[in-house]
């Protein structure tokens, strides 16, 4: 099971000051060095965490990177000249803390789905590869396949707050589904030391992405450990 390590927030803690310390890159480092094998970042429109400039630095370090964004033009842009491993396209709203919920590709407001069917096209011209992060619900993982999406990752955040074995059960079914249909499968949100093996232990599962948990416990044991303990957490 691979971890991608989410360091949005590193920066959340530089922003509150507006120095340049923690530095999310050197969170990036040692977050490998603890064995992650990828890093994650959500470039927000409102850059209340993560800057152009660590999204820049981020891809000269080399590391695996996943970029979170919105379906706009103006992240699409951004991506294309960044050419991060991969873009998780995520739905975003101003006065959210964190992402409320996956993307509604079945809306009835078509000009949501087309602006994810324009992105996932251009991004994939760019020779990127392109996840959706949605619920883990049968609709939307048909919808996912339909516009030729490569990953899904699945909202695990139902299941992370109620613990609850039906929304565990959904994540199961919902990436049976999606592996069936030729779509690769990734997890995450709300994930933590004591939650997220029963979601690494569904069958096709390739990469679990956590942020919070992590930076939560590296205050007090450090980011290399932090991260390492989420590996073994989660093998
Ligand atoms: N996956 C996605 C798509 C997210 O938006 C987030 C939060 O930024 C995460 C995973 C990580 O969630 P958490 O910080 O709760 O581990």
């Amino acid at each position: 099971m691979k971890l991608g390590v989410n360091i949005d927030h590193i920066a959340t803690l530089r922003q509150c000051r507006q120095e340049g310390l923690p530095d999310p890159i050197e969170a990036a480092r040692e977050a490998l060095a603890g064995g992650a094998d990828g890093i994650v970042c959500h470039l927000r429109e409102d850059r209340r965490h993560i800057q152009d400039r660590d999204v820049k630095r981020l891809r000269e370090l080399g590391a695996r990177l996943d970029l979170e964004m919105a379906a706009t033009a103006e992240m699409v842009k951004i991506a294309r000249r960044l050419k991060p491993d991969m873009v998780t396209i995520v739905p975003e709203k101003r006065l959210e803390l964190t992402t409320e919920g996956g993307l509604d590709l079945n809306s009835k407001f078509k000009i949501q789905k087309s602006k994810v069917r324009n992105a996932i096209q251009k991004l994939k011209d760019a020779g990127i590869v392109v996840s959706l992060f949605i619920d883990p619900v049968q609709k939307q993982v048909t919808e996912a396949a339909a516009l030729q999406a490569d990953f899904i990752e699945l909202h695990t955040g139902r299941y992370a707050r109620s613990l609850s074995l039906l929304e565990l059960e959904k994540i199961g079914i919902a990436a049976q589904q999606a592996r069936l249909i030729g779509l690769r499968v990734n997890a995450g949100h709300g994930l933590d030391y004591d939650n997220a093996k029963k979601v690494a232990d569904i069958p096709g599962m390739e990469e679990l992405n956590i942020g919070f948990s992590i930076i939560a416990r590296a205050v007090f044991v450090g980011l290399k450990r932090a991260v390492s303990e989420m590996k073994e957490a989660i093998k």
